[in-house]
C-alpha cells in the first residue's frame, strides 16, 4: 500500500436521481488544444475539461509558442482562445515539458513535433514514467523523429523532430487511439501517405476533429490516413461531456437502490460508449436518447435506474478498446451479477495509470469477490447480495478511474469505506464528489 493519505467515502443522502451532466470530455479537450496549437489563426474552444491532465497540455503548447487564453467558466469547464504556431512550427522550449500524470499529451506531443526542426525534453511523474513509449518512438523514429537517449521506452525522454518527415504505412500491434494520432499528426507534414492499421478500431475523435481544421482525413473502421504535406487553420470546438466520467454516475446508480439519473450532453461516439453495451448486456436498466450532434460527435443522454438482478457477461477481445477506460467500474458492477463475467484480451489495462488487471483483481478480493486473470483475460466470479463490511481499504495506487471505481463501494452501500489517495480524481473528473452528491437532490 501507499503511504498516501486515505480518506472516508461515505454513502450518498440518497439515490441519484433528476437530471444532470459531467464536465467535458478529456479525449476531446487534449486535442482541442493541441491542434488548436499547430494550427494558423485562433481557435475558440468551450466547455474543455478542466483537470490535471488538460492542464499538462495546455503547459505544454504554451512551452512550445502557442497563446492560450481560457478561462474558468461558472459551469466549471474552461472557454477561450488558443491561437496557433501554424506554418512557423513549434519552438524549442527554454526548459522539459513536464506531462505530469498524462500518457495523451506524451504521446500525442510527440507526433506533433516529429516533422519540425525542435527539441523537447519530456518528463513526466511517476505512474507516467512507467509507461511503455516505445510504441510511439519506433514508428516515429521510422518517419524520421530522433528519441534520446537512443533505445530508452520510457520517460524521461528527449524528442529531436526532423524537418523532413517521411510518410509511413504502419500496421500497429495494439489498438491505441494516441499511438494512431501520434503517427496521424506527424503524417500531415510528411511528404506522401501516411496509414495506420489497427488490430481494432481505438477512438476516432482525431478523424472526426482534423478536417474542422482543414486537414484531409481518410478513415474507417480499424484504419486512419492523411496525406501530408498539409497545412492546418485554426477552428472553433465545443467540447461535448465525456462518457468516461459518465460511466461512474450511470454505473452508482445501478447500484444504488432507488435511483433513476439522466446524465445529459455526454458524446455518444460508438468508439466511446461500449461500457453502456456491457451495461445492457448485464442486465441492468440503462437508456440511450441521441439528441444530434457537437462538431462531428453524436451527442445525447444516457438514463440509468436501479437493477436490482445482474447477470454475467462476456465481453469480446475486439470490443475492449471502445470501453478501455470504463473497465474498472464495469468490473465492480459486474462483481454484482450472477454468474462469471470474462473480459477477453485485456493487455492494455496493464500499460494504463496502473496495471489496471492487476488493480480490479486486488480490489475486488478486498470486497472478497474472486476475480482472476486467465493470461490477459479478466474473470469475475459475482456475488449479488454480498455484504460490504465496515473498515474496507482500497489502495487507488494513484489512479483516478481506480480511485473514483472504489469511492462508488462506500457511496452507493450503506457504509464508508477508505480510498487511499482519492485526490488523484483531479486527473480527470476534478467536481467528482460534489457532482456525485448533487445528483442525490
Ligand atoms: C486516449 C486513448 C486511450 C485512453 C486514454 C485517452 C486518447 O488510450 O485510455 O485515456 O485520448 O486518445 P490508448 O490510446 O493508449 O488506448
Amino acid at each position: 500500500m501507499s503511504s498516501k493519505r486515505a480518506t472516508s467515502v461515505a454513502p450518498l443522502a440518497g439515490p441519484l436521481v433528476g437530471r444532470g451532466s459531467v464536465p467535458g470530455d478529456k479525449s476531446i479537450s487534449h486535442r482541442a488544444v493541441l491542434f488548436g496549437a499547430m494550427a494558423e489563426g485562433t481557435s475558440r474552444l468551450e466547455g474543455v475539461l478542466d483537470s490535471a491532465d488538460v492542464r499538462s497540455s495546455i503547459g505544454a503548447v504554451r512551452a512550445l509558442g502557442a497563446r492560450v487564453s481560457l478561462e474558468k467558466q461558472p459551469d466549471g469547464s474552461l472557454a477561450g482562445e488558443v491561437e496557433g504556431w501554424g506554418a512557423k512550427g513549434p519552438s524549442t522550449p527554454a526548459a522539459p515539458i513536464d506531462c505530469g500524470n498524462s500518457g495523451t499529451t506524451t504521446r500525442l506531443l510527440m507526433g506533433l513535433l516529429a516533422p519540425w526542426d525542435v527539441e523537447a525534453e519530456l518528463v513526466g511523474d511517476e505512474s507516467l514514467s512507467r509507461r511503455p513509449m516505445g510504441r510511439i518512438t519506433g514508428p516515429l523514429s521510422r518517419m524520421g523523429a530522433r528519441f534520446s537517449p537512443e533505445g530508452r521506452q520510457t520517460l524521461p525522454l528527449t524528442v529531436r523532430g526532423c524537418g523532413a518527415a517521411k510518410p509511413l504505412a504502419y500496421e500497429s500491434p495494439v489498438a491505441s487511439a494516441q499511438l494512431k494520432t501520434a503517427i496521424l499528426l506527424a503524417g500531415i507534414f510528411a511528404e506522401g501517405e501516411t496509414r495506420v492499421d489497427e488490430p481494432a478500431p481505438s477512438r476516432n475523435h482525431t478523424e472526426l476533429m482534423l478536417p474542422g481544421y482543414g486537414v484531409r482525413v481518410g478513415s474507417g473502421p480499424g484504419w486512419a490516413s492523411v496525406a501530408g504535406p498539409q497545412s492546418m487553420r485554426a477552428c472553433d470546438v465545443r467540447v461535448p461531456g465525456d462518457p468516461s466520467s459518465s460511466a461512474f454516475p450511470v454505473c452508482a446508480a445501478v447500484m444504488r437502490p432507488g435511483s433513476d439519473l439522466v446524465i445529459e450532453g455526454i458524446s455518444l461516439n460508438p468508439a466511446r460508449t461500449g461500457y453502456i453495451d456491457v451495461l445492457r448486456a448485464l442486465g441492468a436498466d440503462v437508456e440511450v436518447v441521441e439528441r444530434g450532434k457537437t462538431g462531428e460527435e453524436p451527442v445525447g443522454d444516457v438514463r440509468a435506474r436501479y437493477t436490482a438482478c445482474l447477470s454475467a457477461t462476456e465481453v469480446a477481445a475486439g470490443a475492449i478498446a471502445g470501453m478501455v477506460d470504463e473497465i474498472p467500474v464495469l468490473a465492480l458492477v459486474a462483481s454484482r451479477a450472477e454468474g462469471e463475467t470474462v473480459f477477453y484480451g485485456g493487455s492494455e489495462l496493464r500499460v494504463k495509470e496502473t496495471d489496471r488487471l492487476q488493480a480490479v483483481i486486488d480490489g475486488l478480493a478486498v470486497l472478497g469477490v474472486r476475480a482472476w486473470a486467465d493470461g490477459d483475460d479478466l474473470h469475475i466470479e459475482g456475488r449479488p447480495g454480498a455484504e460490504v463490511p465496515e473498515g474496507l481499504v482500497f489502495d487507488s495506487l494513484g489512479d483516478h478511474r481506480l480511485a473514483m471505481t472504489w469511492a462508488l463501494v462506500g457511496m452507493t452501500g450503506v457504509v464508508p469505506v477508505e480510498v487511499i489517495d482519492y485526490e488523484c480524481v483531479r486527473i480527470s473528473y476534478p467536481t467528482f464528489q460534489d457532482d456525485m452528491e448533487r445528483f442525490t437532490r
